[in-house]
């Protein structure tokens, strides 16, 4: 790989930091999320409820564990570290006057940690953490005072810590809402409870309009604020194929293209592509676009486009589909020639190139691998963890990647594992979904030692990296 790659690990404050009360920090929507397990939704509460379990409350405990994590990462080499900043840490409500230092503090500690190690911190603004209050008053991003709050939240963070953090990313995987039949990524995305006679959709189109100003808002601060800043977007990337070559089938998967990925055209591009008026126009949905948010998208375009990438997506034509509307929930069929993890999730190293290569000539941006990895069942013996599921999974994806760069060209700048240690799961509230290459002996209750464990994985990943991704 290039000389200067950026390999490391991610994750994100929520799922890791715990003590979700300490240092003045607010109540945000992850510490309402109750556990679920696989195929159980997380039931969201108004607010915390004795006895009931929210596994987000504890994380791994990375609050007060960071310093001796950290040094694990640097014994893997890693160049640079991927976490989020709580927003509640900042603003416990959202839309205080002035930041709370305790929480500012935190992170200058966090970053200089990193620092320390020579590891370049990359930190995603809003990680699926938005500040309840802002959910509770203003109805999340439905409203553009949520729009102010962020653009507040964005500066304090990018005047605070600009010496030492070069490398940022506004929304997390922004387009997950496109599902908008499953109530769970439009919370977590936009703050979105939705009343019983909303239109999910027309909702979800509003709220990411509302994203997308935001982030523009605050890509152009933080290029005023220090010039050397790099703002990405976040997409997950999770390709869709027709399921054949029949015409149709085609013609669905690029249709479900467009519309999981009009997100990344907003960001990168600084425009709506032309097919989305004439949808909203069909669907007789009314979308607020001012003018000045059109300046607003074209100025704020982002510099780098960072992505997830766990999986693709098969489609199929359906005759009860004539305009070849996608719908996440009725339009994706099972793709029968890739395996699956204990979770359902489709195993497809391929569609990593695949869509890295879709979006290089889409976008023409530099692209972040800033999540992949393999949530799994993991076992401990005689102290070991042995990961082998794991590290075929990484392996393959990293030489599908490295095919991508070395043979295909595409400016990549890093590589993210998602994720350097054990976390709880964002979907089901699992700890025993695990990421790791590094293990935490915790249960889902939250109990255990708390004790790190290095995976096999973890052994394979420094050679990766001390190689320069020729060893794998
Ligand atoms: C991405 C998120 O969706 O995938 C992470 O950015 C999340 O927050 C990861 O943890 C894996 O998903 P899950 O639901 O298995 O934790």
């Amino acid at each position: 790989m290039p000389k200067d790659f950026m390999w490391g690990g991610a994750v994100a404050a929520h799922q890791v930091e715990g003590a979700w009360q300490a240092g003045g920090k607010g109540v945000s929507i992850a510490d309402v999320m109750r556990a679920g397990a696989k195929g159980v939704a997380r039931v969201v509460d108004d607010a915390p409820i004795d006895g009931k379990i929210y596994p987000n409350h504890w994380g791994i405990d990375f609050y007060h564990t960071y310093k001796e994590d950290i040094k694990l990462f640097a014994e893997m080499g890693f160049k640079c570290f991927r976490t989020s900043i709580a927003w509640t840490r900042i603003f416990p409500n959202g839309d205080e006057a002035l930041p709370n230092e305790e929480g500012l503090k935190y992170y200058d500690d966090l970053f200089a940690t990193c620092k320390q190690y020579g590891i370049e911190p990359i930190v995603t603004l809003s990680h699926f953490e938005l500040p309840l209050h802002l959910v509770k008053e203003y109805g999340g991003f439905r409203s553009r005072k949520v729009v102010d709050a962020f653009v507040k939240f964005s500066q304090v963070c990018f005047e605070r810590y600009h010496d030492i953090v070069k490398y940022w990313m506004t929304f997390n995987e922004i387009n997950n809402q496109a599902m908008w039949s499953d109530p769970h990524p439009m919370l977590q995305n936009s703050g979105l409870l939705l009343a019983d006679d909303e239109n999910a959709e027309e909702t979800m189109f509003q709220a990411a309009h509302l994203e997308f100003v935001a982030s523009a808002k605050a890509v152009q601060l933080a290029h005023i604020i220090d010039p050397t800043l790099k703002v990405g977007s976040m997409i997950a990337m999770t390709p869709i194929y027709p399921l054949s070559a029949k015409p149709k089938d085609v013609m669905m998967a690029e249709r479900a293209m467009r519309y999981r990925y009009y997100f990344g055209d907003v960001q990168a591009l600084g425009e709506y592509p032309a097919w989305v008026d004439k949808y909203w126009a069909r669907k007789g949905y009314h979308v607020d676009i001012t003018d000045a948010d059109r300046a607003a998208l074209k100025a704020g375009a982002v510099d780098y486009v960072g992505f997830s990438y766990y999986n693709s997506l098969t489609v199929e034509y359906k005759e009860d589909n004539p305009l070849y509307d996608y719908n996440e929930a009725t339009s994706v069929v099972p793709n029968p020639y890739v395996p699956r993890s204990d979770w359902g999730w489709q195993i497809d190293p391929v569609g990593l190139r695949y869509g890295m290569n879709w979006m290089a000539s889409r976008w023409h941006k530099p692209l972040f691998i800033v999540e992949n990895g393999y949530g799994a069942y993991d076992k401990v013996e005689d102290g070991k963890v042995h990961d082998d599921y794991r590290i075929d999974y990484l392996r393959d994806h990293v030489a599908e990647m490295e095919k991508a760069v070395v043979e295909d060209g595409i400016e990549l700048w890093g590589y993210t594992p998602w994720s350097g240690i054990d976390i709880i799961s964002a979907s089901t509230g699992e700890m025993k979904k695990r990421y790791g290459l590094i293990y935490v002996d915790q249960d889902d209750e939250g109990k255990g030692s708390g004790k790190r464990i290095k995976k096999d994985s973890f052994n394979w990943y420094k050679q990766v990296i001390a190689s320069n991704g020729e060893d794998l």
